[in-house]
């Protein structure tokens, strides 16, 4: 869960690699790194905090100017966030630098031989066994791939890598294993990434790295291998957005950028779904007619945010296609032998498409032959790539750690698989699939319209600015929004908060209820007959001293209180996608008003790459 840039070019290193990491920072940012290679010596300089610190102590120590280097933003977990264990690693003799994402999980195994063979380390990390391993192997071979290929066919676990070598000028060398890393190919300079957001201003041409492979880059060239040293072919292709989609674009924040950016991205996950008969067209999921015919059952797999979309697309799934869907925590899903046969269709949701546990939960379905396709925002991440087929939510880059313009677009890819299913089974008709996608269509000018009136958020914020605990209420598809409010609320104000479903208030959580308790309850629709159970909830609530804030529909004239917010109206399946706007707010005001970091909440990460 590090972020992780190498360089080799014409230029002077250190610019790029900051640039990189500034695009990277997302992926961790408790401590940041450089080195770079400059007349046969490796310079470093790494800082414990964010990448401002860095940046701050290379004003005062700039490195020499090289046309090699590698960078590193990281996300603790083997040692505490402090200077020492922040990456680049050396050997003891100061030739190789590397960095690291990823767990070598026999890195105790490993390095118990290496201090037996007098190896003294200076890091609590995993990864400093790798630089120590390199440098035996490049002292032997004088080679810095053979040196990779071999140290990998060691490491146990999860990596993407990345080394220079003094005696290597001109030469960067990456290697991956269920971690994350992509090349990208400029004009005379070339790039090693964890993402192509980190070389995206330099250049849109990348390369997908492989499974167990090493790659190995100079300015001029490319080439790919196994860890056996067969050479390999690899997949190019073109980043289909720009820098700009990257950056704030004047917005204070990542997160209220992409809040704001929801209307088009939700447009754009809709672009392209027809057919010129107008028939919902869903090929990139690569599954026959006969094989949808033949599905017996869905289990949609997640973490976080996304599991909280499978839980709501389990509604508009069942509905139209009439099949059975289980939503599993993709953590929990392959620890309980699930019931997978042929006919089992995994849908894996993952914005990233790295999350580690959603990855090892696909695999575990795939073992078993079940068709497992992917609801990803991330273009040739491993979860699409090793899925049988993808749908992209087209989102674009999302930068802050809290999930929002993917979440809802992973709502409707989902929704679309459930309708085309539905489809193709005969279920629906053509003109009820074309009027629920109608409906759809809408969505992002109701989002658009509910946004620009949304200052209410900052008083809500500031109102509950000290409550002790916060309480979300919702039923039917409005409990995995009250999970999801929760959530945003844990992550990003640190404040104590729960979602509940609404009928289970009885069965304890009423409990919690005391004068003043804050809580948001997400009514239903006035069309759905959950609407007036709803209201007596309230009042349940209400009696017992809670202040209720509810978010309903513009035209439920039910509800008279002046603090309700309101939505745009919408039919029942689609009120998630407008009722957890206000919840992404408020979520966001309340870290603002505690002075909290609203990108880059503490002990998180963006795409979490370990188990
Ligand atoms: O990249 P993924 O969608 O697989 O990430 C899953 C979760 O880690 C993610 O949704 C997380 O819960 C968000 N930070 C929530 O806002």
């Amino acid at each position: 869960m590090c972020g992780i840039v190498g360089y080799v070019g014409k230029s002077d290193a250190t610019p790029a690699l900051l640039t990189g990491l500034a695009r990277l920072e997302y992926r961790g940012y408790d401590s940041a790194g450089i080195s770079v290679l400059a007349n046969e010596k490796i310079s470093t300089l790494k800082r414990a905090g964010k990448l401002s610190v860095l940046v701050d102590a290379l004003r005062e120590h700039p490195l020499p100017q090289g046309r090699v280097g590698i960078g590193h933003t990281r996300w603790a977990t083997h040692g505490s966030p402090v200077d020492r264990n922040a990456h680049p690693h050396m050997d003891p003799d100061d030739q190789i630098a590397i960095i690291h994402n990823g767990i070598i999980e026999n890195y105790q195994l490993l390095k118990s031989e290496l201090e037996r063979a007098g190896h003294y380390f200076i890091s609590d990390t995993d990864s400093e066994v790798v630089a120590h391993l390199l440098g035996i192997e490049y002292k032997a071979s004088g080679d810095l791939t053979t040196s990779m290929q071999r140290v990998c066919q060691r490491l146990h676990g999860n990596f993407s890598l990345v080394a220079i070598a003094t005696s290597s000028p001109d030469v960067l060398v990456g290697a991956r294993r269920n971690s994350p890393l992509v090349v990208g190919l400029g004009h005379g300079e070339n790039f090693l990434a964890s993402d192509v957001a980190a070389f995206i201003s330099f250049t849109k041409r990348a390369l997908e790295i492989g499974q167990n492979q090493v790659v190995t880059l100079t300015s001029q060239s490319h080439l790919i291998t196994d860890f056996a040293g067969v050479v390999q072919s690899a997949r190019e292709f073109e980043v289909t957005w720009d820098a700009g989609a990257a950056e704030k674009n004047g917005f204070p924040h990542f997160m209220a950028k992409e809040i704001m950016e929801q209307p088009k991205s939700l447009a754009d996950c809709l672009l392209g779904r027809l057919d010129e008969r107008e028939h919902l067209m869903l090929n990139e999921i690569r599954l026959s007619d006969d094989e949808i015919r033949d599905i017996e059952k869905v289990i949609i797999i997640g973490c976080g945010s996304a599991f909280h979309a499978g839980m709501i697309a389990k509604y508009g799934i069942e509905h139209w296609s009439r099949l059975p869907v289980e939503v599993e925590l993709a953590s929990e899903f392959r620890y309980r032998d699930p019931i997978i046969t042929r006919s089992t269709l995994v849908i894996a949701i993952s914005q990233s498409g790295e999350t580690m546990d959603t990855l090892m939960a696909l695999r575990h379905a795939r073992d078993q032959r079940a068709k497992v396709i992917s609801i990803c925002n991330t273009h040739g991440a491993s979860i699409p790539r090793e899925s049988d087929g993808v749908i992209y939510t087209q989102a674009g880059p999302e930068i802050a750690v809290a999930s929002t313009k993917a979440f809802l677009t992973q709502i409707v890819a989902a929704y679309l698989v459930g309708l085309y299913i539905a489809q193709v089974r005969g279920l629906k008709f053509i003109d009820e699939v074309r009027d629920i996608l109608d409906e759809l269509g809408e969505l992002p000018e109701k989002i658009e319209r509910y946004l620009e009136t949304s200052e209410r958020l900052k008083e809500l914020a500031l109102e509950f600015k000290s409550a002790q605990s916060i309480l979300f209420l919702g039923r039917h598809v409005g409990f995995p929004v009250a999970l999801e409010g929760a959530l945003k609320l844990k992550e990003l104000a640190y404040m104590h908060a729960e979602g509940f479903a609404a009928g289970e208030l009885k069965h304890g959580p009423i409990a919690l209820i005391e004068e003043g308790t804050p809580v948001l309850v997400i009514m239903p629709s006035p069309n759905s007959p959950l609407h007036d159970k709803m209201v007596s909830n309230v009042q349940e609530i209400e009696a017992r001293g809670a202040r209720a804030i509810i978010i309903a529909a513009e035209s439920d004239s039910s509800i008279t209180s002046l603090r309700a917010i309101r939505i745009p109206d919408s039919s029942v399946l689609f009120q998630p996608i407008l009722a957890v706007l206000p919840l992404q707010l408020f979520a966001y005001e309340s870290a603002l008003v505690r002075g909290y970091d609203v990108d880059q909440p503490r002990n998180l990460a963006k795409s979490v790459t370990v188990e």
